[in-house]
């Protein structure tokens, strides 16, 4: 096992600068996982740190090597793909060995190590089959057998689920997670799904345009998004997002409405005054029962039952608020109502600069 650490790391493509400078220390054992929308250079970063990329600029270090120089297989990693191509004509077992055997592992060992592997991804009992004979969710489990075999000191995952289903996404994400709580091995992961990230990180990196905007553990860029863009990347369904101007200590809607400052942030109600900000509320802090001061008057729109909870879509003075309800809610379609917040878990952001603010 190893740490990671990026320094100032840079990739260009002639003068198009993709990955713009980032900084990262990943402890030894950490789950990080990249996330962000599609170009914002997650896979390019991967595979610098694997030694499938070549590196503009800056350093990376795999415990206490700078690795920059150093061909993929000195760097001691093992990389699990999307498109996870197995042999078709060699069994699980000869897959999983491959990489063994060209390294020279010992039979003995290397058995040993494909039936340990073998064990904790639950396909013992698939070892003589051929790919073509496994589902696409067994297929991917022996692509990650594949990597564990080799005990490498940090595994990397580029958007592994992918290609599946979403119900044997969630499958295989939780074994994902089980393993990395098994073996302890640092991990990298990419993705674009938020979910994914939420769920298996020790830690977010979340990146925007090839810089990182935000890290922190899945609870800390949940609760505490710096900018309207993780706050509206992070969360499902996605945080609502209102413009309001900061007006004698209150926060004051298009429609009128207005909530008191001193209720969702102490201290520096004079600090904002005419400032404009976009309020940020995630769906689930509405409230039914609600101090009145802190309501907001909107009109119900559409009406999602969920079964668990129900979805409702409110026009608020032109814009789009959604929140999640109980289950045994049904507003009337049409109906105006006075929606209760949660005054500690509304968010303010400067309209401008689009950063968090207070
Ligand atoms: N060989 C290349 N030449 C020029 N641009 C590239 C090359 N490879 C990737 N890019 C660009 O780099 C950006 C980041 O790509 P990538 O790291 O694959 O994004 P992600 O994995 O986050 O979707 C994209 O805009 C992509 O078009
Ligand atoms: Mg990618």
């Amino acid at each position: 096992m190893a740490s990671v650490s990026l320094r100032k790391l840079e990739k260009s493509y002639g003068a198009l600068r993709i990955v713009k400078g980032i900084d990262l220390d990943i402890k030894d054992g950490e789950f990080v996982v990249f996330v962000g929308p599609s170009g914002c250079g997650k896979s390019t970063t991967l595979r610098m740190v694997a030694g499938l990329e070549s590196i503009s600029d800056g350093e990376i270090l795999i415990g206490d090597r700078v690795v920059n120089k150093l061909a993929p297989r000195e760097r001691d990693i093992a990389m699990v793909f999307q498109d996870y191509a197995l042999y078709p004509h060699k069994t699980v077992r000869e897959n999983m060995g491959f990489s063994l055997k060209v390294r020279g592992v010992a039979v003995k060992d290397a058995e040993t190590r494909i039936n340990e592997a073998a064990e904790m991804l639950g396909i013992a009992h698939l070892l003589d089959r051929r790919p073509g004979q496994l589902s696409g969710g067994q297929r991917q489990r022996v692509a990650m057998g594949r990597a564990i075999v080799r005990r490498p000191q940090v595994f990397l995952f580029d958007e592994p689920l992918s290609n599946l289903d979403a119900k044997l996404r969630g499958q295989v994400r939780t074994e994902i997670k089980r393993l990395h709580q098994q073996i302890g091995t640092t991990i990298i992961y990419v993705t674009h799904d938020q979910v994914e990230a939420m769920t298996l990180a020790d830690r977010i990196v979340i990146l925007r345009g090839g810089d990182i905007e935000q890290v922190g553990t899945p609870d800390e860029v949940y609760n505490k998004p710096q900018s309207v863009f993780v706050g509206g990347f992070v969360g499902s369904p996605a945080m609502n997002f209102a413009k309001a101007k900061i007006e004698a200590g209150h926060v004051c809607f298009a429609n009128g409405d207005r909530l008191p400052l001193s209720a969702i942030q102490t201290g520096k109600e004079t600090a904002f005054d005419g400032r404009d900000v976009i309020v940020g509320i995630r769906p689930e802090h509405f409230v039914t029962a609600a101090d009145p001061a802190i309501t907001l008057t909107a009109t119900v729109q559409v009406v999602e039952p969920l079964g668990s909870d129900t979805l409702v879509h409110f026009d608020m003075g032109g814009e789009t608020l959604t929140a999640r309800m109980p289950p045994d809610m049904r507003p009337t379609v049409g109906a105006t109502l006075r929606l209760g917040l949660d005054p500690s878990k509304v968010h303010l952001f400067d309209a401008a600069s689009e950063r968090a603010i207070g």
